[in-house]
């Protein structure tokens, strides 16, 4: 609960300022979808693109998260609520800073994907699910985890001994099981410029 003692403080610089500066909305990409689907890959290979576009972008990635902020927590239903709860507040943070955020989380469970979705904004928020199937994702099984996990070394495993809940209505579906990278960030772009929330400059910068 927020302290009785403090007082919220209403910026003269707001977002709206910001994007205006930057000239792209500073929206989320909220990459969803089991271990090895492809989240990290295409989330950095957008930001690739979206940088030498003149984005300002920043990946939170799963792995990388919990050695730091989200370090004290599991894979319990409780603990991948509570990282998930960090993430959107910080991801709300950095959108109010302008920046485009990409997101790599398994993120497996439909309520607190929901709850993302409320806490950073409708208007912000973009679900990409990376559809790659439990087979697939287990054949590559990057890390030996999917390996680890049918041999009962790893407890409450996405896919294997834990749920994925598929999203019932994505605004994003990329077939990372067979696209290729290319494919699924092009795909993405195509979606923000439609859409107007960043467009394409006259020329390559940033690279
Ligand atoms: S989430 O469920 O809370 O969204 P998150 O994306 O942060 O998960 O972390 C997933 C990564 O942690 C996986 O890519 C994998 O490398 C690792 N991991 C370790 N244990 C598990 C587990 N029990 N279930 C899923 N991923 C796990």
């Amino acid at each position: 609960m927020p302290s009785s003692n403090t007082v919220w403080h209403e910026p003269t610089v707001t977002p709206e300022r910001r994007e205006a500066l930057n000239r792209h909305r500073a929206v989320a990409l909220w990459f969803t979808g089991l271990s090895g689907a492809g989240k990290s890959t295409v989330a950095h290979a957008l930001e690739e693109r979206l940088h030498q576009m003149g984005c300002r972008t920043y990946v939170f990635d799963g792995d990388n998260v919990r050695h730091g902020l989200c370090a004290d927590l599991g894979f319990s239903r409780e603990d991948r609520a509570e990282n998930l709860r960090r993430i959107s507040e910080m991801v709300k943070l950095f959108n109010q800073a302008g920046v485009i955020a990409l997101t790599a989380f398994i993120s497996p469970f439909a309520e607190d994907r929901h709850r993302v979705r409320d806490t950073i904004g409708a208007g912000n928020f973009i679900e990409v699910f990376c559809n790659t199937p439990l087979a697939v994702c287990e054949q590559r099984d990057v890390k030996g985890l999917y390996q680890k996990a049918r041999n009962g070394e790893i407890p409450d495993f996405t896919g294997i001994s834990s749920p994925y809940e598929v999203p019932e209505a994505a605004d994003v579906v990329l077939d990372t099981g067979s696209d290729s990278i290319e494919d699924c960030v092009e795909q993405v772009i195509r979606y923000l410029v439609d859409r107007k929330l960043v467009s394409v400059p006259d020329r390559v910068v940033g690279g």
